[in-house]
C-alpha cells in the first residue's frame, strides 16, 4: 500500500486509540511500514495546547485554532520526524486526529469557515488520502471518559458540548464530500466489527 496518509477522527472516547493499535499491528503483520502518529504533538506548541486542554490556562478560541495549526505545521514539516518525511520514505502514515478536529472543536465557539480557511488554504497543509470518522453516540463517549479517566479535559465536560462537536464533524464532512475521501463508520458496535470496516476502508484507499 505504501505512502498513504490516513487519518482517524472521532469524539474523545470514540475508540480511536483502541482501533489504531489493532490497525497498525495488522498492517505491520502484512509487511507495511507504518508510522503511527497523533495530534496535538509533543513539540513546544503541543505542550502549550495541553495546558489549555487541562484547563490550567484559559485561552481564546481563535488563539486555540492558531496554536493547533502551528502544531500541525510542525507535525507535517519537521525535517526528520514530519509526516512529509515519512511519506517520502514510502511509509504509511496513520494519524489520530487532524484538521477536521480543528474545524469541529474550535468551530464550537469561533467562525468555522475561518478555521477551515487558515488550514485548507495553507500550502504546507497536506490532504489525507482517507479520513475515517468513528461515529459514536456522545452519551456513550461521555460515559466511557467518566469511567476510564481521572478528570475530563476542556472538550469532555458535557454531553451537550460533545453533541455540538459531533454535529460540527458531520457538517464539515458534508462540506468536504466532493473534495475529500471521508468514510463515516458507525462505531457503537463491537471492537471487532468496527476494526473489520476500518481495514476494508484502508485497503480500498
Ligand atoms: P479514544 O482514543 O477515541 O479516546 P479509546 O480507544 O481510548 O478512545 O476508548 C475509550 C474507552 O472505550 C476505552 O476504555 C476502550 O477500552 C473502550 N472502548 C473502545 N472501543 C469500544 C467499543 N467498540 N465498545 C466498548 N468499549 C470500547
Ligand atoms: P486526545 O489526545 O485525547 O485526542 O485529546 C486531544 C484533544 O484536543 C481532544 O479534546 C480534541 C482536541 N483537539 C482540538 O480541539 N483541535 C484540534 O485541532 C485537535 C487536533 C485536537
Amino acid at each position: 500500500m505504501g505512502n498513504k496518509f490516513i487519518v482517524i477522527e472521532g469524539l474523545d472516547g470514540s475508540g480511536k486509540s483502541t482501533q489504531l493499535k489493532m490497525l497498525s499491528e495488522y498492517l505491520a503483520q502484512k509487511g507495511e511500514k507504518v508510522y503511527l502518529t497523533a495530534e496535538p504533538q509533543n513539540y513546544e506548541t503541543g505542550a502549550y495546547i495541553r495546558r489549555i486542554l487541562s484547563e490550567s490556562l484559559d485561552r481564546d478560541m481563535y488563539l486555540q485554532a492558531a496554536l493547533f495549526l502551528a502544531d500541525r505545521l510542525e507535525h507535517i514539516t519537521h525535517p526528520t520526524l514530519g509526516i512529509k518525511k515519512h511519506l517520502e520514505d514510502d511509509e504509511m502514515v496513520i494519524c489520530d486526529r487532524y484538521y477536521y478536529s480543528s474545524f469541529a472543536y474550535q468551530g464550537t465557539a469561533s467562525d468555522m469557515n475561518w478555521v477551515m480557511d487558515i488550514n485548507l488554504k495553507c500550502p504546507e497543509i497536506i490532504k489525507p488520502d482517507l479520513c475515517i470518522f468513528l461515529d459514536v453516540n456522545p452519551k456513550t463517549c461521555k460515559e466511557r471518559i467518566d469511567t476510564n479517566r481521572g478528570s475530563a479535559e476542556l472538550y469532555e465536560k458535557s454531553t451537550a458540548l460533545m453533541e455540538k462537536i459531533r454535529q460540527n464533524f458531520l457538517d464539515v464532512f458534508d462540506k468536504l464530500k466532493e473534495s475529500e475521501n471521508i468514510k463515516i463508520i458507525s462505531a457503537d458496535r463491537s471492537i471487532e466489527e468496527i476494526q473489520a470496516d476500518i481495514r476494508k476502508a484502508v485497503e480500498e484507499a
